[in-house]
């Protein structure tokens, strides 16, 4: 599979560990390209509504280039830290700005992994999952996985081993 992974935090991280494991365990039987938000120029979606008249986003700046590759993959990671109770601002860009594929977004495979700085039994995890299941809904998504972790200081989901190989195997075993 063309798996594209956005990687909704600017830190050298837990969330980057997470995708490190899941890209370790995946990249055997995938090709799999990371976006980085943060180093991309990418403006906010300004609701002008023109890209549903034709083709793409009138933001001459990476948007294009990005969200054509994020309707080309076959499989989308969607990873990002807890910030205030939902996803990152990053993530949520790129998200906004897919409108311009809207539909051509349909039927594909999707994972996302969320680390936040509270236990798991917070209601952070449950909403940014509920999230994504309606945008799934939406577009039809075969959600393969949704996973929550929880680790604050930024090398603290490393030193997990059992994280670790769950999230590996989870790219391990991508079918
Ligand atoms: C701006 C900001 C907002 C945050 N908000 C939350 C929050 O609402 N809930 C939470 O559990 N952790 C919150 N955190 C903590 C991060 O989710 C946590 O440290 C996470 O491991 C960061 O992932 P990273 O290492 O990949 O950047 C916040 C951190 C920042 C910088």
């Amino acid at each position: 599979m063309n798996i594209i992974i956005v990687n909704g935090s600017a830190r050298k991280g837990n969330t980057l560990t997470a995708i490190d494991a899941f890209v370790k365990g995946a990249s055997e039987k995938n090709k799999i390209e990371i976006i980085e938000p943060d180093k991309l120029d990418i403006a906010y979606c300004k609701g002008c509504g023109a890209c549903q008249c034709y083709k793409g986003c009138v933001d001459k700046d990476d948007t294009n280039p990005t969200i054509e590759k994020i309707a080309e993959a076959d499989m989308i990671i969607f990873a990002t830290p807890v910030y205030w109770w939902g996803m990152s601002a990053q993530l949520k860009l790129i998200i906004d700005k897919c409108y311009c594929r809207g539909l051509q977004l349909n039927n594909k495979k999707v994972g996302t992994i969320v680390v936040g700085g509270s236990p798991i039994d917070s209601i952070q995890y449950e909403l940014i999952n509920k999230q994504f299941d309606c945008m799934a809904k939406y577009l039809s998504w075969n959600m393969v996985f949704q996973k929550s972790y929880y680790a604050t200081a930024k090398d603290e989901l490393a030193k997990n081993a059992d994280i670790m190989k769950e999230i590996e195997d989870i790219g391990k075993n991508l079918q």
